[in-house]
């Protein structure tokens, strides 16, 4: 299994693993002026003590923070893999996000810049982000939603989208955000398994200058989501919308109701009280909320956050990703928040309405640090220079990335022509499930293009072999994390079974986190990520599981079996290939697979439509009937296949 990936070295370039170990890695090393600026000045001491002495070194860093009550205990691992970080603590993520603002000069201070397609602009200050939270909170109450309840977001990138997330943990209620970008079926699967009443969503968002009808997804899922009772509609787009009586109510309508503007209680919250679920795509068809907790995921997106990317009270902080995504959820909205930065969110399509849509914004807003992932930059660097060079980027001090692996062409690029070979890039890794940061360099970290560098502090990561055994230097093996850190999820949300079985059990003993994906660490330590070793694709940074587009594929009636692997792509990473076998009586034709990407787009929605649909006549199976993806993509890459002595024709 893992011999088979391939890194891209320059866009459409594949290295064999021998050529990519003996390459030269040229080395960058950070400025003075970045030296000296930098949140952390020493690695190598304050790493071994974080280790051996996490509880210490939590509890110290949880001092930043504002509690209602302290903990009691930073760590209890009695009940193992299902930790628990700052047991007896007392606090809501909203009480460090806005609250304990209010009282200080940070409180008249920009919270957010919003940005839309169109070019319309709000922002707001954080005394002002405190009056718009309330106000969706008092609303979200008066529909009946109590502390424990699961509140689904379906919205476009709009400032609503913010509240709604805050308002729901100040009230203690969770939040699931379902990606915009998601189908009606998707929806309604996500808003099933959460067992939400309310839903939060918006007539439409602008997307390439046309709108994107939410209502109407929206409507198609709640005809058959019966544990919805009511919905809230904030209008965006001002198209016509059907709106059903009774159950769907106007955001603007609600907010001059006289209870919305009162003053609103930010609730007392455990520590290990649900925050919100995301679902994530798995290995199995069946999408997995991943839930996080409210004193452990504030604390550990704030930490990292602040110490990678050297935040400073005047800086202005922008991540260019979607809020329905786990990197939207943490550093979007709570870690910049947290740490009272001003943070931006931008509406549309990046390159639109003119490729350099990102750089006028930079440039128009001053941004200090920049975040985005290696899809976006290939996306920018495909348009060439001029775009970027057209603007004053001199306000970018730091750059990041995050969702997969940069390629070294596309690191150098953003390096040289973005960040005027000046901003050091952190290359951040991370999961959905990790809450934050991971494996990032510090901006005193010497880069070596296309590795995320070393474990940040309390992370213990290595690279192992399937014994357990560490690595030697350049050897490809597992990622593992071998001990427990504050912003880790806590639990599938109703499966903790599940939750122990993916990322727990095939290292019980040791107590290891398996994260699904394959690295190797070179003589310095660094570590350099390969892919994901389990049936999940990234496609342009978003996480896919080939079952779930197998069994959107197999849904449609002319397809019997299929068989889903993601093959390199100069732009997305990896793009979607399907193998399908047609059912009796059908004939495989190009008709035919424009027909089945649209019903893969409907049932999943545009993210995960295959680049191409083969139409075969067999799959490789093992003898027990599983398919040999990989068989498969060793095929479509002319490389040796492997060992198939398990298959079965
Ligand atoms: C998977 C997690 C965490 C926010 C975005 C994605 C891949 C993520 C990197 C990186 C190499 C990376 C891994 C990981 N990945 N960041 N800097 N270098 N690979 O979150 O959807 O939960 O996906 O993304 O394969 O396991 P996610």
């Amino acid at each position: 299994m893992l011999g088979i990936f391939k890194w891209i070295s320059k866009i459409g370039e594949i290295m064999s693993d021998d050529e990519i170990v003996k390459s030269e890695v040229k080395i960058y090393h950070p400025s003075e002026d970045i030296i000296k600026l930098a949140n952390v000045k020493e690695y190598e001491e304050t790493y071994k003590r974080s280790i051996t002495d996490p509880e210490g070194f939590w509890g110290e860093q949880a001092e930043t923070l504002s509690w209602y009550k302290k903990w009691d205990k930073v760590l209890d691992d009695s009940k193992k893999p299902f930790f628990k970080w700052f047991v007896g603590g007392k606090t809501n993520i909203v009480h460090n996000a806005i609250d304990r603002h209010l009282t200080t000069a940070t409180r008249n201070k920009l919270a957010f810049i919003w940005e839309g397609e169109p070019g319309d602009t709000r922002t707001f200050s954080y005394h002002a982000l405190n009056r718009e939270v309330s106000k969706m909170a008092n609303i979200v109450k008066s529909m009946g939603i109590r502390k424990g309840d699961i509140v689904t977001i379906y919205m476009p990138q709009i400032p609503e989208l913010i509240f709604a997330m805050l308002a729901c943990a100040k009230i203690g209620a969770a939040h699931s955000v379902v990606y915009a970008g998601f189908s009606s079926k998707a929806l309604k699967d996500r808003i099933e398994d959460a067992k939400s009443k309310l839903l939060i969503t918006a007539d439409g968002g602008w997307r390439r200058g046309k709108i994107v009808d939410l209502k109407n997804i929206v409507n198609d899922a709640l005809e058959d989501s019966p544990t919805i009772e009511k919905s809230i509609v904030v209008k965006r787009t001002c198209q016509d919308v059907d709106m059903v009586t009774e159950r769907d109510f106007w955001y603007h309508e609600l907010e001059k109701e006289p209870f919305a503007s009162k003053p609103c209680q930010t609730e007392v919250m455990d520590a290990e009280d649900m925050l919100f679920i995301l679902y994530t795509s798995g290995t199995t068809g069946r999408p997995k909320g991943v839930l996080h907790t409210h004193g452990g995921y504030s604390l550990y997106t704030s930490t990292v956050h602040r110490m990678v990317f050297d935040i400073k009270d005047e800086d202005r902080w922008w991540c260019l990703a979607d809020p329905g995504w786990i990197t939207g959820h943490s550093f979007i909205v709570y870690a910049p928040l947290i740490n009272g930065t001003t943070t931006m969110l931008y509406e549309g399509a990046p390159t639109y309405p003119n490729p350099d849509r990102i750089w006028e914004m930079v440039d128009k807003y001053g941004v200090n640090v920049f975040y985005t992932s290696p899809t976006a930059v290939r996306g920018f660097m495909r348009f060439g220079d001029s775009w970027v060079k057209q603007h004053d980027l001199s306000t970018l001090r730091l750059l990041g990335s995050v969702g997969e692996p940069i390629n070294p062409a596309a690191w150098e690029w953003y390096y040289n022509v973005v960040g005027g070979a000046r901003c050091p890039i952190m290359d951040t890794w991370w999961q959905t499930e990790t809450g934050g940061f991971m494996i990032s360099p510090y901006p005193i970290t010497p880069l070596k293009p296309g590795s995320a560098t070393r474990p940040l502090f309390g992370i213990a990561a290595d690279v192992i072999r399937e014994d357990g055994t560490s690595t030697d230097p350049d050897e490809e093996g597992i990622l593992v994390i071998k001990a427990p850190w504050p912003g880790m999820a806590r639990t599938i949300m109703g499966d903790d079974a599940r939750y122990k079985d993916v990322y727990w059990s095939d290292y019980e003993k040791q107590g290891w986190y398996k994260a699904g994906d394959s690295a190797r660490k070179d003589a310095d330590g660094y570590i350099w990520v390969i892919a994901r070793l389990d049936d999940v694709l990234k496609v342009s940074g978003y996480r896919l599981g080939t079952a779930e587009v197998e069994s959107a594929l197999v849904s449609h009636e002319k397809v019997a079996e299929s068989a889903v692997i993601g093959l390199p792509h100069e732009l997305r990473g990896n793009a979607i290939h399907a193998f399908c076998i047609l059912a009796e009586g059908n004939t495989a034709s190009s008709d035919l697979e424009k027909e089945i990407k649209e019903h893969v787009r409907d049932e999943l929605g545009p993210i995960a439509v295959p680049e191409k649909i083969n139409f075969v006549n067999t799959l490789p199976k093992t003898r027990s009937g599983k398919i040999m993806r990989r068989v498969l993509k060793a095929k479509a890459l002319g490389q040796d296949p492997g060992d198939l002595s398990t298959i079965e024709d």
